[in-house]
């Protein structure tokens, strides 16, 4: 049993997760021998709870709401992606240490162009709305792609300015400008929760958007959000949230079991 491999995700609440389904879906097919569990942690038992995982056998973890920030201070060790970003997603535990990282940046991205085929982000004008964490990922991974010119839009401006803040290029809009902005964009990134099932909606008009607009929300709970269907009647390019699920946990996936793992319509089918 020395070879079997315990990895899980850590949040709270945790019974919504779909990660259970991706990791298990392909330690089934490529018939290795481990696990993947949903695991709930409180806030005050993150430190304690991870380490008797850890004591458990646990070897990797997926990192989310409310802990991706504060698992900053119980990992060992966190990579400049992770650093920059802010938070962290996923945990390799190797001699008993924690390394943290992160790849949300990662299969957003990765997500993006598979589905758009962008070649050269240097032409790529996008809109993020929001600021919190995924709106951290998002402005990481297109400057990292080589956009030059982001803005950036959220409720809370001053979280807008906190993460525009010395970064060459980003520029804050207010929230009320929000539609009048799309002219001079070509991308606009949703990373809000607005529009999930049981959340408030998220009101965007596309009215002032140009035919080459692309349209992404990182939403995938209904997987054509209002944004989405308003973008597909418009005759724009859409790119829906579930890729960026799936692709996020490539890298998790590889680092654990040592295999990079693909990512098929019959895991999106089966997550959706
Ligand atoms: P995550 O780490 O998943 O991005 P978060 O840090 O809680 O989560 O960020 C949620 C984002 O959704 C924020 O940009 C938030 O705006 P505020 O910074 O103003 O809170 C945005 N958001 C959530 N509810 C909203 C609402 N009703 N209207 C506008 N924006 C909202």
């Amino acid at each position: 049993m020395s070879d079997f491999i315990k990895t899980g995700v850590i949040g709270h609440p945790i019974s919504h997760s779909k990660s259970p389904i991706i990791h298990n879906y392909w330690i089934q097919k490529y018939g290795l021998t481990g696990s993947y569990e949903a695991i709930d942690l409180s806030c005050e038992n993150l430190e304690q709870g991870l380490r008797k995982l850890i004591d458990e056998g646990f070897t990797g973890f997926n990192v989310t709401v409310p802990h991706k920030i504060s698992v900053m201070s119980v990992c060992d060790s966190i990579d400049n992606v992770a650093n920059t970003i802010g938070a962290i997603n996923t945990i390799s535990v190797k001699g008993g240490k924690l390394h943290g990282t992160n790849t949300d940046a990662y299969g957003l991205l990765e997500n993006l162009i598979k589905q758009t085929k962008i070649k050269d982000f240097v032409k790529i004008h996008p809109l993020i709305l929001g600021a919190g964490g995924a709106a951290r990922s998002a402005l990481y991974a297109l400057q990292k792609a080589g956009c030059k010119t982001v803005k950036i839009t959220n409720r809370t401006q001053e979280r807008a300015e906190a993460l525009a803040d010395g970064k060459n290029g980003v520029e804050v809009i207010n929230w009320e400008n929000r539609d009048k902005s799309l002219g001079d964009v070509n991308l606009l990134i949703n990373t809000t929760s607005l529009g999930m099932i049981g959340q408030n909606s998220l009101e965007m008009g596309l009215y002032a958007s140009k035919s080459d607009l692309i349209v992404y929300d990182i939403v995938y709970n209904p997987l054509m959000t209002d944004l989405l269907q308003q973008a597909k009647a418009k005759n724009l390019k859409y790119v829906t949230g579930i890729g960026m699920l799936l692709h996020q946990a490539q890298p998790a996936f590889e680092q654990w079991f040592g295999i990079k793992p693909e990512v098929t319509k019959e895991l999106e089918d089966l997550v959706l």
